[in-house]
Formats: structure tokens, sequence, C-alpha cells
């Protein structure tokens, strides 16, 4: 089983001509509301992928829909907790002509996650089961010291990284998935192979999952290095496509794919988020890969 110990997050998306610049007021095209979080996409993206997946986490009394969207994809919800003292995480994203985009977050029930609930929702799982973490929530540091006392495989998703990232036990990760700037904050390095370099040597049990955008992504373990390219897509939102990335890597390499086939499989699936719009709406179903991948394979 993946549990996943993440946050939820209501995503209010602005379609905007261009960032907002300070002191402007400016007219966005358009405003829709989203189920997000990085946890949460994670989550969807892993159980679109085909793996069993579990989401824990907290919502205020606002988030029962953000809980009714894991359900409906299957999700196991049963450690979605409610705090009525708070309200749900949320996120006011705007999204540019180009489909980049800015995040503003509010942590709410995310950051309300006590080590008492931790503990009690880590005592469902034991050394056959894997947990993935983002740095959305509460408690990040206790998560990833009491999973690991338990047995369990822990990969750790570094963003947003914050200053309190590098006193986090990341030694005792499974794997560590980064972006390039989440790579030199971690390492104090720059430039991939200075941060592949660094990371091997700071942590050497653990593997790291360099993600580059459009320059695709490094899986680097002790000597073997692996790079992905992307797949041509034409971009609309790249929203949630680092979230597609991870949930579709992990569920085939915890299903006992080679990082190769984990890496190629994750790279077709954010290809197919970014070119449409939203967070969890975005990421495609494992079907809709294998579609693809077929199209692709010689002959
Ligand atoms: O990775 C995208 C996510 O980051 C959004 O859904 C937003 O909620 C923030 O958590």
């Amino acid at each position: 089983m993946i549990l996943n110990f993440g946050s939820l997050n209501a995503d209010l998306v602005f379609s905007v001509p261009h960032f907002v610049r300070p002191g402007e007021t400016l007219a966005s095209d358009g405003v829709a509301l989203h189920a997000g979080g990085k946890g949460a996409n994670q989550s969807i993206a892993l159980a679109r992928a085909g793996a069993k997946t579990a989401h824990a986490g907290k919502i205020g009394p606002d988030g029962a829909w953000m809980k009714s969207r894991l359900d409906q994809e299957g999700v196991d919800t049963r450690h979605v907790l409610v705090d009525d003292r708070v309200l749900s995480g949320q996120a006011i994203i705007q999204v540019n002509p180009q489909g980049e985009n800015c995040i503003l977050l509010s942590a709410g029930a995310n950051g309300a996650i006590t080590r008492g609930e931790i503990d009690g929702i880590l005592s469902n799982y034991g050394r056959h089961d894997l947990l993935v973490l983002q740095n959305e929530i509460s408690e990040t540091a206790h998560l990833i010291e009491a999973a690991r006392a338990r047995g369990m495989v822990v990969v750790f998703n570094a963003a947003p990284c914050t200053p309190a990232v590098k006193s986090y036990p990341l030694s005792l990760l499974s794997l560590l998935v980064v972006n390039e700037t989440e790579g030199a904050d971690l390492t104090g390095e720059t430039g991939v192979q200075a941060i592949l370099d660094a990371a091997a040597k700071l942590w050497p049990e653990t593997a790291l999952l360099l993600t580059l955008g459009g320059e695709g992504a490094w899986f680097a373990h002790r000597q073997s290095r692996i790079h992905q390219g992307v797949f041509p897509a034409k971009v609309v939102d790249t929203t949630a496509a680092g979230d597609t990335f991870l949930g579709f890597f992990l569920a085939a390499w915890s299903g006992g794919a080679s990082p190769q086939e984990a890496l190629k499989r994750a790279a077709l699936a954010a290809s197919i988020t970014v070119s449409r719009p939203g967070a969890a709406d975005s990421i495609p179903t494992a079907r809709e890969v294998d579609d693809v991948l077929r199209t692709l394979l010689p002959g």
C-alpha cells in the first residue's frame, strides 16, 4: 500500500495576461475552483496510475468536497481528518498565457496536523508500505522518523522547499524528489551534475529524483545516473505536472518497474497534464498513458 500523508488545498485558479505586479490591480480572463494541494494531486496521480493509495491529511469544516474528490478516484480517505477549528488549505494560483503559474498558499488545516494524529495513523502501516510526503503539512520531520522506525519506505518531495527542510532527517529517505532550485538550496551547489554529486555524498543511501521541467529528469542512486527527456506537448497549464510525474513514477517503480521504465511513464503522463488546464483534473489515467505509449512503439 502507498500511504500519501499530504496537503489538500482549494485551488482558486485565475487566468491572467501576466502575473500581477506590485501595486497593480489586474482583471483576470477567468477563474475556476479546483481540488488541489501537492498531496491530493499526487494521490490522484498515484490512483490514476493504478497504485493502491491511501491519503492521510487534514481538512476544515469547508473541505468535505475535497475529500469526496479523492473518494471518486478510488483513494482510501479513512485517514483524512476533519478539524472544525481551522479552515482547509487554500491556494491562489495565477496562470499566464504561456501556461506558467505562481502559487500563494495558506496552510490552514494542513498545518494543524499533530504528532499524536500522525502516530495514530502510522500505527496501521509497516515495512510493506511506502510513505509519500511533500512539504505542505506540519510535523514532516517527525513523519519521516516515525515511518522509518516502523520500517516503511519513505519518499519525500521537498516542495515547497523551506529553510526547515535542511534540518529534516533526509538520510533516512529511500527517495528524495526535488527540482533544480530545491536541489540547489539543499546541497548548496548549482548545476545538475554538481547537485547530483553533492546529494550522493550528503545522503549516500538515498536515491535522488531531480526534475528539470522542459529539460526532463534525472534519477540517481549511488553510481547510477539515468536521464529522461520530455515528450513534446502544447503547454496550456503546467500546474500539477510535477505531481503527475511523481505519482506515475512511484506507481511504476513501487510496482517493480525499472527506474528507466518508471521515468518514461512519468514523463509521458506529465506531458499530458501540461496540455490541459487545472491541477488534479488535468492528470491522465494509466490507460491514456498506455494508449500514447503504444503509438510510440516501433513497427
Ligand atoms: O503542485 C501544484 C499544487 O501546489 C497546487 O494544487 C496547489 O494547491 C499547491 O499545493
